[in-house]
């Protein structure tokens, strides 16, 4: 055989092997146990989110039974020497119960305390810890933003965890973290869990995400699975943000009226991060946004939000929105808008013009550049066609795909990295602001390789074995199959298939070999 035909061969065998299933195998998911969940007089849920002002402003919250009625944390420089805790600070936290004991799902009672350290020192390490004045957490380290606007400095940004959170979500924030272990603070971009209210998830979440919710702050945005029915008896009041996120999290409250901590800015010496709740009151916060827009002397702006300007999926455009927002962004430069929702990722912009012949490569200048990316295990489909006649070039895409994104500034140049589960560099780009405002669009993916789709990943599906496929679709002649799900009933190995033709539907179980056990 021809060499390069032999080696053509073997790379094909490879990529078979690494994609394709090779036999049934029923996924056993996690149970959770009734009381992992459940607050103790240790705090727990320890989480730093930054003030209005990162350079002297870090709020912390944590949680424990409601026993605990008076809480505090200390604060001090941290040294090596292990008693930097001599020069520490003490602050009374404010301290908020939260009864839920009714609200299907949460079923909790708890305690939650939160601190606002004030009056900072810019670019210093601290160390803080938080307790009853007996019982007290580890010392936990934080560095405050520099008050040096050209310093460079970086953040993390994730879309949707959402599914399978301690799972699959877990590697996911822990290779974030091992890559950009200084970063000065991490953004998700709303769904964070699945279903608003239940405390399990949130404790997946706090779980999957352990000590770095200690010393890695977070910004998020409620997404529209923090929304949901209090009470599924009485719909009428509407969903309800989670009702944990207001105690849990301590974000700046600077927002519009009504949508506090759920819509709210930071300032960096010269990026201005804006956060914005894109379930409700879109009008509101655009009037809200041009206000704080108009004002905005910094170099940067960033803006983060759950439901995506330009959708990465199909059938989920959020064209009212988009008529809202987007002239907002355009008018006022924003370069960068970080988004979630979509279960896949695509990243591209809206540029300034054609290219043209003569004069300023107007191509190469860019508008607002979007992205939409997923951090959990859940994946859905992208769009096949792209961004097409919409206003915005979708430069790079993946599916079947958990990634993380590392973005760096340092005076006026903006990188972005975005990276997958396995720490692999996916995609890049740089911004390089001009004299005028504009920016310079710089790609940088060239050579990062082919994007992933499900057709060249693991299958993200159950996948029926092709003699047990041929062998069905002999049986019931015409039919397609929609859907595959391996699981275990009573100890053994069994398939669940949907199969449909015209307007009728089966479920079919089958046996591991094939044979149909009952049919519905
Ligand atoms: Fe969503």
């Amino acid at each position: 055989m021809h060499i390069r035909i032999l080696f053509l061969f073997l790379g094909i065998l490879i990529f078979e092997s690494s994609c394709k299933a090779q036999e049934i195998r029923v996924y056993k998911e996690p149970i959770f146990a009734n009381d992992w969940s459940k607050p103790s007089i240790h705090p727990d849920r320890i989480i730093l989110n930054p003030g209005q002002n990162p350079s002297s402003e870090m709020n912390v919250t944590w949680r424990t039974t409601t026993e605990i009625e008076v809480a505090y944390a200390e604060i001090a420089p941290a040294t090596a020497a292990p008693k930097f805790w001599r020069n520490a600070q003490t602050y009374t936290a404010k301290t908020e119960n939260l009864n839920a004991k009714e609200v299907p799902m949460a079923e909790v009672e708890a305690n939650y305390h939160s601190v606002e350290f004030k009056n900072l020192q810019p670019g210093q390490l601290y160390g803080y810890r938080v307790g009853d004045g007996e019982h007290w957490s580890e010392w936990f380290q934080f560095k405050t933003a520099s008050a040096d606007p050209k310093e460079r400095f970086s953040f993390l940004y994730v879309g949707d965890a959402q599914n399978y959170i301690l799972e699959l979500w877990a590697r996911l924030i822990r290779e974030g973290y091992r890559k950009a272990p200084d970063a000065d603070f991490i953004i998700h971009a709303g769904d964070l869990i699945n279903y608003a209210h239940r405390e399990q998830e949130w404790h997946e979440w706090f779980t999957a995400g352990g000590f770095i919710h200690s010393m890695l702050p977070s910004l998020s945005v409620p997404g529209n699975h923090e929304y949901n029915y209090l009470n599924n008896s009485n719909r009428e009041a509407g969903r309800a943000l989670s009702i944990q996120w207001k105690p849990q999290f301590t974000f700046p409250i600077n927002g519009p009226e009504g949508l506090e901590e759920t819509a709210y800015f930071i300032d960096y010496p010269d990026v201005k991060f804006i956060f914005l709740d894109s379930n409700r009151d879109h009008e509101k916060q655009a009037a809200w946004l041009r206000n704080i827009l108009k004002e905005n002397k910094k170099k940067w702006t960033i803006v983060s939000y759950h439901h995506p300007l330009f959708s990465a999926s199909s059938g989920r455009d959020n064209e009212a929105l988009r008529a809202i927002w987007k002239p907002i962004f355009d008018e006022f430069k924003v370069d960068l808008a970080l988004q979630g929702h979509d279960h896949s990722y695509a990243r591209g912009r809206v540029s300034l013009g054609e290219n043209v012949l003569n004069g300023t490569n107007l191509r190469d200048l860019t508008g607002t550049v979007y992205v939409v990316s997923v951090s959990g295990g859940k994946m859905y489909g992208l769009n096949p066609n792209a961004w097409e006649g919409t206003e915005a070039v979708r430069d790079r895409a993946a599916e079947n795909t958990q990634l993380f994104q590392l973005i760096s500034i340092e005076n006026n140049s903006l990188k972005f990295e975005s990276y997958t589960a396995v720490g692999e560099l996916y995609d890049a780009f740089e911004l390089a602001k001009n004299e005028d405002g504009s920016n310079t669009f710089l790609e940088l993916k060239t050579d990062l390789g082919p994007e992933y789709r499900f057709e060249n990943t693991i299958p993200y599906e159950d996948q029926l074995p092709s003699e047990i496929e041929s062998k069905i679709l002999k049986k019931y002649s015409g039919y397609e199959i929609r859907r595959v799900i391996f699981k275990e009933v009573e100890g053994q190995t069994r398939i669940e298939l949907r199969i449909q033709k015209g307007e009728i539907q089966k479920i079919l179980l089958l046996d591991s070999k094939g044979k149909v056990l009952s049919e519905n």
